[in-house]
């Protein structure tokens, strides 16, 4: 089901026999659903395997895996799509998908379906591209007892970011080049805005530890008010860079979930991944014991690869369908909820924080914004303030609509030590109505201390 990006990658790998080169698993396509045939890769060839119908494929009796690669685009999709994944197994098929926002949603009736069908859910594809993650995580880690599971899992934002870090592109340039490179999800939004990242953090939260998260539950931010400045103060004054994470910690007898750009130090593993790379850090306890990571590493497994695009995609669809072709019964899915574990309030979660302002140059400015923090019981780090270019603060003006003269712009930093994002928020809240504010003052964790 679905022949864009990754379903006409899936049709090639099928139809190049990728599977039967290297296994002794034959798969054949029965029927391939697309709302829009003609023109399609493989319809001049093969017209007789395309249908406009998702019926035809759902319910055809020759199917023993349906594949749903339709990427959801709008919210109706996610109920539409769920409804295809549910039939299927009623009808004794399995299903493989790459459609995390609906998993993401819907994953407790998915998986209700599952166990009670019988039938196997593969998943791979939803997170982190090619990377197996998934099974190593549900699997091959199963008898781990996990600390943490975090990591840069949108191909898209990295790219974004990476681009305006290292040539300078402009935010709109790098989102087009991932556009049509096919990382985007149909919807860049979904991307941008972090949504993307939230639905694989609640299946990577599923894996790892069993929690049952919803979207409302985490923490999201995306990467539309990051600006190339901040990769000059993130470099120069904070020895480090920024990379959009997807976070899941545990802390006690409660999880921090968030999904944030984040001031990465940059000898962190993580802060060297760049592009459409996708990279998950996993702290196990276990094998934990006994081992020196050297007190700086908080991880000690790492997973790296293609994060998106058509090709890495299908190769972890293709996995999945080679893992259910060889297992006579699916497992059900991963979901076996730890009722021990809460997750943290959003208001809750703790940490160091940048926060950039950008304000109308005054004296006393710095003093009135530090007594706010004060008021709230925040204690400053650091103040950080560089010597701008003229084009620098032009481009600062210009990307964000302000009629203030340049000669009279001023950006600057202050870094808050350990606070909880509650907190934070309420001291922004009087900060913001300042007049001397000019742009929404723009906060992000500082890795190492949540
Ligand atoms: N739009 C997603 C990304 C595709 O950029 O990572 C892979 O899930």
């Amino acid at each position: 089901m679905g022949s864009g990006t990754v379903g006409e990658a899936v049709q090639t790998f099928v139809f190049e026999g990728r599977l039967e080169a290297k296994t002794e698993v034959t798969v054949e396509i029965v029927k391939i659903y697309t709302r829009h045939p003609k023109g399609k890769k493989w319809f001049r060839k093969y017209p007789s395997l395309f249908t406009t119908k998702a019926n035809e494929v759902i319910d055809h009796p020759d199917v023993d895996i349906v594949v749903e690669v339709l990427g959801a685009q709008q919210e109706k999709d996610l109920s539409v799509f769920k409804g295809y994944l549910i039939r299927a197994m009623e009808g004794g098929k399995s299903v493989v998908t790459s459609d995390k926002a609906v998993l993401a949603k819907f994953s407790a009736e998915i998986w209700a379906a599952a166990r009670r069908h019988g039938q196997a859910i593969g998943f791979e594809a939803c997170v982190g591209g090619g990377i197996p993650i998934i099974r190593s995580l549900q699997q091959s880690l199963s008898a781990e007892e996990p600390q943490s599971v975090y990591g840069i899992v949108n191909g898209t934002c990295n790219y974004i970011l990476s681009a305006m870090r290292s040539s300078g592109k402009s935010y709109g340039e790098a989102l087009r080049e991932a556009q049509e490179l096919g990382y985007a999800e149909t919807n860049p939004e979904a991307d941008i805005s972090g949504k993307d990242s939230e639905a694989k953090l609640i299946l990577l939260g599923a894996v790892t530890f069993g929690l049952q998260l919803e979207s409302g539950m985490i923490l999201r931010k995306g990467i539309e008010a990051i600006h190339p400045i901040d990769f000059q103060y993130a470099q120069s004054k904070g020895s480090g860079t920024i990379k959009h994470l997807a976070v899941a910690r545990e802390n006690g007898s409660a999880v921090q979930a968030f999904v944030a750009p984040v001031l990465v130090p940059k000898n962190h593993f993580l802060a060297t991944v760049d592009g459409v790379t996708n990279a998950v850090c996993f702290n196990g306890k276990r094998s934990r014991q006994g081992m020196d990571n050297g007190d700086e590493q908080d991880w000690n497994y790492g997973f790296i690869g293609p994060g998106a695009g058509g090709g890495p995609t299908a190769i972890a669809v293709l996995g999945d369908v080679f893992s259910i072709s060889t297992t006579v019964q699916g497992t059900g899915g991963p979901l076996i909820t730890r009722g021990d574990l809460r997750v943290l309030p959003k208001d809750q979660i703790q940490g160091d924080f940048y926060v950039r302002f950008v304000v109308k140059n005054q004296s006393g400015i710095v003093g009135d914004i530090c007594r706010v923090f004060g008021e709230k019981s925040i204690h400053i780090a650091e103040i950080w303030q560089l010597n701008h270019t003229r084009e620098e603060l032009k481009s600062l003006a210009v990307g964000y609509r302000l009629r203030a003269k340049t000669g009279n712009l001023l950006p600057f930093v202050i870094t808050l030590e350990r606070t909880k994002v509650g907190q934070l928020q309420e001291a922004l809240e009087i900060i913001r109505k300042k007049d001397f504010i000019l742009v929404e003052p723009m906060w992000i964790p500082i890795w190492g201390n949540q």
